[in-house]
C-alpha cells in the first residue's frame, strides 16, 4: 500500500485544471447500458472508481476503449446481469447498474453494498422505488435479485430522502419503462443534470431538471450518446479551493465551474479567504487570517457533505469557535481523529463537530479512512509545520486524479512512496 508524504507550511502558487467530475462519471458510463452502439463520452477522469465501473461493465458484457479523457463505449452484447460482491464493495456506486439493467434485460443481481465507513448507507429507497415500478425484488446470499416480466411501468415515486444515486437509478430504469414516471422529492445535485442531458440525447423525454420534481415519459428504445461532456468535478474543485485557503498563496483554477460551487464560495470568503470567479475558473488566494465559520451540509445548493471534512481541517487553522454539523451521513466524523493526531483541538458532540482553531496544524503519521477524509488530511498536511505521512492513499485514488503532479505543480512538496508492509 502506498502512502503520501507531504512537506507543509508552505504557499502555494500556479494553475491548477480541474478534471471531469467521479460522481457524473459513474451514473453517465452506466447509462450507456441502456442500448446498444457505441456511445461516446468526453471529460471522463482515470480513477480508481471510473476504473472499477468500467470494469464492471465489462464484466457484463461491454467493451470500452480510453483515448486520452476520450471513453467509448459499447453495450451491443449485455448478457450477465449481475455486479460481484467484489466489485460492488471496493465502490457502493456500482448499485448504479440496477436501474439500467432492469430497463434493459428485465434482471439485475446486485451485491448489497454493505455497511461503509461513513454509515449504513442503505439502498432501500433504490428498491421501493424500483419495485412501485413493476420489478419483484429477493433478497439473497448478500445480493438484492430484481426482475421484472416485459417492460417496467412508468409510476409516481417519493423519496423521504433526496437521493443521489437513488434518483439517477429511476431515471435510468424511468427512460425506458411504459408510460410516465414520476420522480418525488428527487435530488438536484448538478451530476443528475449531467445525466438528464446525456439521457435526452439518446432520445429520452425528462422534464424537470435542475428540480425536485421530475417527470420522464418512457419510451420503447434510445439510440447511443455521441460526445457527452462529463461536467467538471465540483468536489475537487472546493478540495483545492480549500487546500489553497489553508497553505495560503494564490492560484487560478481552470476548467471549473464556479456556478456549482454557491455554499462554498460565499463560506471560504466570509472564512477571510480571496476569491475572484470567472465562467470556468476561480483565482483564490490568501495573505491574511483565517476567520472561523459555521457549516452545516445539506443537499445542493447547500453545503456539499463531501466537503465537510477538508473544511473541517480548514477551520483547525482558523482562530475561533467553529460548529460543523453533519446532516447526510450519520458517521462522517472519520478524519477528527487524525486531525487531532495534527494537533487539532476537536469535539464531536451527535451531529457536530466543534472546532477551536487555533492557528497552526504539526504534520504526523496519519491514516486514509475514506475519499473525503483523506482529502481532508492532505489539505491538513499542506498547512502543517513539518512532514506529514498519509497511509492508505488508494481511498485518494477513488477520486482525485493526478493528485500529486497536480499539487506538486502548485509548489507542494509531496511525494509518493510504497509502503514496506
Ligand atoms: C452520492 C454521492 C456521494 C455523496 C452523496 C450525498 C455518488 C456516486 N456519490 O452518494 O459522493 O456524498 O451522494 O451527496 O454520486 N439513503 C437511504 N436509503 C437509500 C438511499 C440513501 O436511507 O436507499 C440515505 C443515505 O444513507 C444518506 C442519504 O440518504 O443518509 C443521502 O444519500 P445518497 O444521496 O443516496 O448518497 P449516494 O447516492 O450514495
Amino acid at each position: 500500500m502506498d502512502k503520501i508524504v507531504i512537506e507543509g507550511c508552505r504557499p502555494l502558487k500556479g494553475e491548477v485544471a480541474i478534471s471531469g467530475a467521479k460522481n457524473a462519471a459513474l451514473p453517465l458510463i452506466t447509462a450507456t447500458l441502456l442500448t446498444s452502439g457505441w456511445h461516446t463520452l468526453h471529460n471522463v477522469p482515470d480513477l480508481r472508481d471510473t476504473r472499477t465501473i468500467l470494469a464492471l461493465l465489462a464484466s457484463l458484457g461491454a467493451k470500452w476503449e480510453r483515448q486520452g479523457t476520450t471513453v467509448r463505449i459499447n453495450s451491443d452484447k449485455i448478457e450477465n446481469f449481475e455486479a460481484s460482491y467484489d466489485l460492488v464493495k471496493t465502490m457502493r456506486a456500482s448499485v448504479l447498474v440496477l436501474g439500467p439493467l432492469l430497463a434493459r434485460l428485465g434482471r439485475a443481481r446486485v451485491s448489497l453494498p454493505g455497511g461503509c465507513a461513513i454509515g449504513a448507507r442503505p439502498i432501500d429507497l433504490h428498491v421501493q422505488a424500483l419495485a412501485k415500478m413493476g420489478a419483484d425484488f429477493t433478497l439473497e446470499g448478500g445480493y438484492v435479485d430484481g426482475s421484472v416480466k416485459g417492460r417496467l411501468t412508468g409510476s409516481t415515486v417519493y423519496f423521504d430522502i433526496p437521493t443521489v444515486t437513488g434518483t439517477e437509478n429511476i431515471l435510468m430504469a424511468a427512460v425506458l419503462a411504459k408510460g410516465t414516471t414520476i420522480i418525488k422529492n428527487a435530488a438536484k445535485e448538478p451530476e443528475i443534470g449531467n445525466l438528464i442531458d446525456m439521457l435526452t440525447a439518446m432520445g429520452a423525454r425528462i422534464r424537470g431538471r435542475d428540480t425536485d420534481l421530475l417527470q420522464v415519459e418512457g419510451v420503447k428504445k434510445l439510440r447511443p450518446a455521441e460526445g457527452v461532456t462529463i461536467i467538471a468535478d465540483r468536489i475537487e474543485t472546493g478540495t483545492y479551493l480549500i487546500a489553497l485557503g489553508a497553505a495560503g498563496g494564490e492560484a487560478k483554477i481552470t476548467n471549473c465551474d464556479p456556478s456549482l460551487l454557491p455554499s462554498l464560495l460565499e463560506k471560504l470568503r466570509v472564512a477571510g479567504v480571496e476569491i475572484e470567479e470567472g465562467r470556468s475558473w476561480i483565482r483564490v488566494g490568501r495573505t491574511g487570517h483565517l476567520r472561523s465559520i459555521d457549516i452545516k451540509t445539506m443537499p445542493f445548493p447547500g453545503f456539499p457533505t463531501d466537503l465537510q471534512a477538508q473544511i473541517m481541517a480548514l477551520m483547525t487553522l482558523s482562530r475561533g469557535l467553529s460548529v460543523i454539523t453533519e446532516t447526510i451521513f450519520e458517521n462522517r466524523f472519520m478524519h477528527v481523529a487524525e486531525l487531532r493526531r495534527m494537533g487539532a483541538d476537536i469535539r464531536v458532540d451527535g451531529h457536530s463537530a466543534i472546532v477551536n482553531g487555533h492557528g497552526r496544524l504539526l504534520g504526523a503519521p496519519v491514516m486514509a479512512t475514506d475519499l473525503r477524509a483523506s482529502a481532508s488530511l492532505v489539505v491538513a498536511a499542506l498547512a502543517a509545520e513539518g512532514t506529514t505521512e498519509i497511509s492508505r492513499v488508494y481511498h485518494l485514488d477513488r477520486g482525485y486524479e493526478d493528485l500529486e503532479g497536480k499539487l506538486t505543480r502548485l509548489g507542494a512538496v509531496i511525494r509518493r512512496v510504497k509502503e514496506t508492509q
